[in-house]
């Protein structure tokens, strides 16, 4: 069905099941103070890792369009899940109907881009939801690029409640935390590069780090994605142009505005104004 979309230029949208995507955010803000920014974190309906392609595919959906009405012509899937899911499917199959000059990214692609600098020894672990794990997402797209690098992913499904619930520093944190490293170091021993493959990840980090071999690299996402786009806009000028620069946020919930307000401070350093929206 086609939109009737706002023309005039606009923020870039951020979207992501919850929370998560404020660590990508934050990256792609200190990259690019200059731009104005929409997050929209669809909270009401988090988690997005445990469920299926369709309803994740709708649900992102929903988001993109919302932020497209609401004025953005660039979005940022700022969740590996729903890139996983449904970034494909909405590039080839919605936007040539929706709007063929609009534009939806993801975060997978730019991690991987990444990785071939990272290892030596060509054996990468990915660390991530139980749906981008299932979704093969992530060795595809390495398999694209760099066909000799053997990758091995790991499903860690305790990590996003830990962070959600603010268990972070626990000690239950540190055993889910140890178990699935070990696991995922124990299938190949030769891994000496992880990818962080979800956007909560980065606050488990000092723990990560703790259970991990000094050896091996751990990789957050968030610069990588950032770098990424400021790329894409300096060859994209139309793009460009398209980008209101005026250095703003404002950030929109699914959920109650008080419960994002609180819980978003975990990921932010600074206080925030959220507003709640419906996506239907
Ligand atoms: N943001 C999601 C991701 O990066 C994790 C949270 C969720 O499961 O919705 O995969």
């Amino acid at each position: 069905m086609k939109l009737n979309l706002p023309q005039a230029a606009g923020p870039i949208g951020v979207f992501d099941s919850g929370y998560g995507g404020l660590t990508i955010l934050n990256k792609i803000r200190e990259a690019l103070p200059e731009y104005d920014y929409f997050y929209l974190g669809d909270n009401a309906r988090t988690p997005y890792g445990t469920r299926s392609f369709e309803v994740v595919y709708e649900f992102t959906l929903q988001a993109v369009k919302k932020l497209f009405e609401m004025g953005c012509h660039l979005v940022i899937l700022a969740c590996n899940t729903a890139s996983a899911k449904a970034l494909r499917s909405i590039q080839i199959n919605d936007l040539p109907h929706l709007d063929p000059k609009r534009r939806v990214l993801g975060v997978i692609r730019p991690t991987v881009e990444s990785i071939e600098k990272l290892t030596k020894t060509n054996h990468v672990g990915i660390l991530a939801t139980i749906g981008t794990i299932k979704s093969e997402s992530y060795p595809m797209e390495i398999h694209k690029l760099f066909p000799n690098i053997a990758v091995t992913g790991e499903a860690c499904p305790m990590w996003v409640p830990l962070v959600e619930n603010n268990e972070m520093n626990n000690e239950g944190a540190t055993f889910f935390i140890t178990k699935n490293i070990n696991a995922l170091l124990s299938r190949d021993e030769l891994i000496d590069t992880l990818i962080l493959g979800c956007t909560h990840y980065p606050l488990l980090l000092s723990k990560i780090k703790q259970a991990t071999p000094e050896h091996i690299n751990i990789v957050s996402q968030g610069e990588y994605v950032a770098n990424s786009l400021k790329d894409y806009l300096r060859r994209h000028v139309e793009m460009d142009d398209k980008c209101t620069k005026n250095g703003q946020t404002v950030f929109f919930t699914t959920e109650a505005v008080e419960k994002f307000t609180e819980s978003a401070s975990l990921f932010l350093d600074e206080p925030i104004e959220a507003h709640r929206i419906i996506i239907e």
